[in-house]
Formats: structure tokens, sequence, C-alpha cells
């Protein structure tokens, strides 16, 4: 099964009197459990195509569909509910809660988003933090961690609420090669183990060379050819 398809998906933003062509014409589908990136140069549409991905945004043109549903015609409280369920993401800059602990911070989405009683959460946020070898470090706040430990600990959030699928953009960004390097590794493991599809922009060529189906983007353009699946689960 496809877990995300986008049919012939054009995005335009309109700027003062300007229309800016963030995505055009572009389309291709990516099979459940693919560790798939999204890559280009800056400006190719991968931020673009993401929040489509996550309901943040509609499209100009075309159709977007995630886990079997049309994004379009969502309204804002059923999007939001969907996202609650069905998506996790991963940001850039981590997005941590700096007056939270790391536990608190791991627990934030259960809290906001599902009614899980106490009693669920603190094992399902013990579990991601293990999964993220961040057990020990639960007590702790982000200003106490380093870049990489503080984006392990944003992968264990937006795996709590076990989501079918995962959206990072740009996560390794802001960190150095081997650490970024040892995230990806982090996220590859976590497909395997809970079976979370993982799709992340990069123009990190290290880290492009990870994934499993890759998706090229220049100037908004699929880049023919580029939705290839290389391996991974069938
Ligand atoms: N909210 C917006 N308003 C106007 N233009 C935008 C907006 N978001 C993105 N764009 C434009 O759309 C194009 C694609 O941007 P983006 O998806 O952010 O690319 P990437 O993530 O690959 O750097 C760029 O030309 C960008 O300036
Ligand atoms: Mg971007």
């Amino acid at each position: 099964m496809d877990i995300v398809i986008f049919e012939e998906v054009s995005k335009t933003y309109r700027m003062g009197d300007v229309d800016v062509a963030a995505l055009r014409d572009v389309s291709f589908a990516i099979p459940q459990g693919a560790f798939t990136s999204l890559v280009g140069p800056s400006g190719s549409g991968k931020t673009t195509a993401l929040n489509l991905i996550g309901c943040l945004d509609q499209p100009s043109q075309g159709v977007v569909t995630v886990a079997g549903r049309p994004i379009s015609g969502m309204g804002r409280r059923e999007g939001a509910i969907f996202r609650g369920q069905t998506l996790g993401f991963v940001f850039q800059d981590f997005n941590l809660l700096p007056v939270l602990t790391v536990f608190e911070n791991v627990e934030y989405p259960l809290l906001m988003i599902r009614n899980v009683p106490k009693s669920q959460r603190k094992p399902a946020v013990d579990r991601v933090l293990a999964a993220v070898a961040m057990e020990d470090q639960a007590g702790k706040y982000p200003s106490q961690l380093s870049g990489g430990q503080k984006q392990r600990v944003a992968i264990a959030r937006a795996l709590v609420g076990n989501p079918a699928l995962v959206l990072a953009d740009e996560p390794t960004a802001n960190l150095d090669g081997n650490t970024a390097h040892k995230v990806v590794e982090l996220m590859k493991s976590m497909r395997d183990e809970f079976g979370t599809t993982f799709v992340f922009s990069t123009h990190d060529p290290r880290i492009m060379d990870q994934a499993e189906v890759t998706i090229h983007l220049e100037d908004g353009r699929l880049v023919p050819g580029s939705d290839s699946v290389k391996g991974g689960p069938s």
C-alpha cells in the first residue's frame, strides 16, 4: 500500500502581485514503510511537499492522499485530529520546550491530542526514550543536552503516539556529520522496530544515500526517474 500519493500536484503561493510556483505538476507515491528522502536544492519545494503531506497546507491543483485519505476538503478540526492520530513531526531546530524535562517533552503530544491516561503515558514515554537511548536522561532539560541528544528526544516525541508516518524537515541540518549519520541510523532502526514510514527532506548527500526511496525536486518539478525504489521492505 502507498501511504502517500501525489497526483499532478501543484502549489502556488501568492506574494503581493506575483505568483510563486512552489510545486509544479508533481506525481509520486511512497510505499508504506519506505525510508524516503525528499531531496533538492534550497527553494526546490521540499518543505512545501512536507507541509502538504502533513495536512498543514492544501494543494492549488491535484490530489494529495495520505494514509488512504485525500487531504483536500478536510476541515481544520478534522485535519488536526488526523494529524494527531496519524502523523509525527521532527523539526530542523528540534522545537523542544525548554521548561519541560526530556520526559515531559516526549509526553506532551499524548497530553495535547490524545486522551491517554497517566497509567498508559509513562510506559509509552519510557519505551520510546529507551528506543532512542535517552532513558537515563529523562529528568534533564533541553539546555543540558547536546544537539544530537535533542534530536533524539524530538524523534522520541514524534514516535510516542505510534504514528504511521513521521515527517522530518531537514532533521540533520543542525547536526555535525557524525551525529547526523547516527540520527538517520536511528530513524531507520525505528522504522524496522515500529514499521513507521519516515519521510525526510535533506540536501546533505551523506544522508540522501541512506534512503530507499528518493524523491528529487528541482524548481518545484520532479526530476524524472528520481522516485526510484532501492530495496527496503516489501
Ligand atoms: N508561504 C510562502 N509564501 C510565498 N512563497 C513561498 C512560501 N513558502 C515557500 N515559498 C516559495 O516556494 C518555493 C519553494 O519553497 P520551499 O518549499 O520552502 O523549498 P525548500 O524547502 O526546498 O527550500 C520557494 O521559491 C519559496 O520562496
Ligand atoms: Mg525547506
